[in-house]
């Protein structure tokens, strides 16, 4: 087998050597792509030493040759598939980063021009209230929005067909037995879970929502809110009743503010009384009702009458919010219309 060097081993050498270079150079697949074809294609180098293996006379050296022109083939494809990987790797990388959806750019340029949003005016005004009374010393308590007709009535001293039921106009939830299911029409059963639930003395505001078969209209939701309070210790009074809605007015509206308290009915207290606040102008504002705590409400509650006495009020949440900001028309605070809330921000 021959050994020596011929001129065909050193072109085929040199065409390797320059192939190789050639397929480490390409940057692109693309270019590699070029680069082969035009290595191993028909004008390229190793098919012009293939067609001049002809004309090596001996057979061996042809042989060999030959076997040379293909490994010097199959080492060019191995280079170029190697260099290829790498290259397609990085093209892909570069792509996924072209192609990539930077949402923290978008959160960025969204940031200088978002809007803060704010709590409800209802929320607000509600959690005020809470801050007040937690201020006087109260406790927040919190009971089901469905409720039974014994909290909601009942145990509110009106027993079934008791005319004063007919002060709330209710909706009911269908159960088995008919009517006994309701939407609290009022925050006031709140009271007797609490009563239920804690042992007394009893200091408690209870905010929550109420339903009422109502038609909406300016000043009226069938959905609005409530903040009960009560009270319960030993040796409480009507005095001790509008000290503290005195002491209320003033902490929530502002010392220029004060309250008179109008004698009224309902059923849960007695006596009862409607509370007014009156503005700094003179002009008044309904607020809600309040009175002593029947004692036919402390049984239901657990609690002994000859024991324990308390009082409790009640008033609604969504009007006072309407009050402070001026809002002509309730159904404005629940539109969810941005010319509407953009006001309050
Ligand atoms: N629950 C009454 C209503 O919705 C308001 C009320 C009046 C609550 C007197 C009270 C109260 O706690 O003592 O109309």
């Amino acid at each position: 087998m021959s050994t020596t060097p011929t001129s065909e081993h050193q072109q085929l050498a040199a065409a390797l050597t320059e192939g190789l270079a050639l397929i480490a150079a390409s940057g692109s697949s693309e270019d590699l792509r070029g680069v082969m074809s035009s290595l191993t294609g028909k004008k390229g180098p190793i098919a012009a030493l293939k067609s001049s293996l002809g004309k090596v006379a001996d057979i061996e050296a042809r042989k060999e040759l030959g076997q040379l022109v293909n490994e010097a083939l199959v080492t060019l494809q191995q280079a170029s598939e190697a260099h290829s990987r790498t290259l397609r790797a990085g093209e892909f990388a570069a792509q996924i980063a072209s192609e990539r959806l930077d949402i923290s750019e978008v959160a960025m340029s969204a940031q200088a021009t978002r809007r803060r949003g704010r709590m409800h005016l209802v929320t607000q005004a509600t959690e005020r209230l809470e801050d007040v009374f937690i201020g006087l010393g109260f406790q927040i308590a919190e009971g089901p929005e469905v409720e039974t007709d014994f909290y909601n009535f009942e145990a509110l001293n009106m027993p079934p067909s008791h005319p004063a039921r007919s002060m709330w106009d209710t909706l009911f939830i269908e159960s088995d037995v008919e009517g006994s299911v309701v939407l609290r029409t009022h925050t006031s059963p709140v009271q007797i879970r609490v009563m239920q639930d804690w042992p007394p003395p009893i200091y408690a505001v209870m905010p929550g929502r109420v339903f009422r078969k109502e038609t909406p209209d300016a000043t009226h939701m069938p959905v609005f809110h409530q903040i009960e309070g009560l009270v319960i210790d030993r040796g409480i009074t009507f005095a001790d009743l509008a000290g503290t809605i005195e002491s209320f007015t003033k902490a929530f509206f502002g010392e220029g503010f004060t309250s008179r308290l109008r004698p009224s009915y309902f059923p849960f207290t007695e006596p009862s009384a409607e509370f007014d606040i009156r503005r700094p102008d003179g002009s008044w504002i309904e607020l809600g009702g309040c009175g002593m705590v029947h004692p036919h409400v402390l049984r239901a509650g657990g609690l002994d009458p000859d024991e324990w006495s308390g009082f409790a009020f009640g008033f609604g949440i969504d009007r006072m919010a309407k009050e402070r900001h001026g809002v002509d028309d309730i159904r404005d605070m629940y539109s969810d219309d941005i010319r509407f809330t953009e006001q309050f921000s």
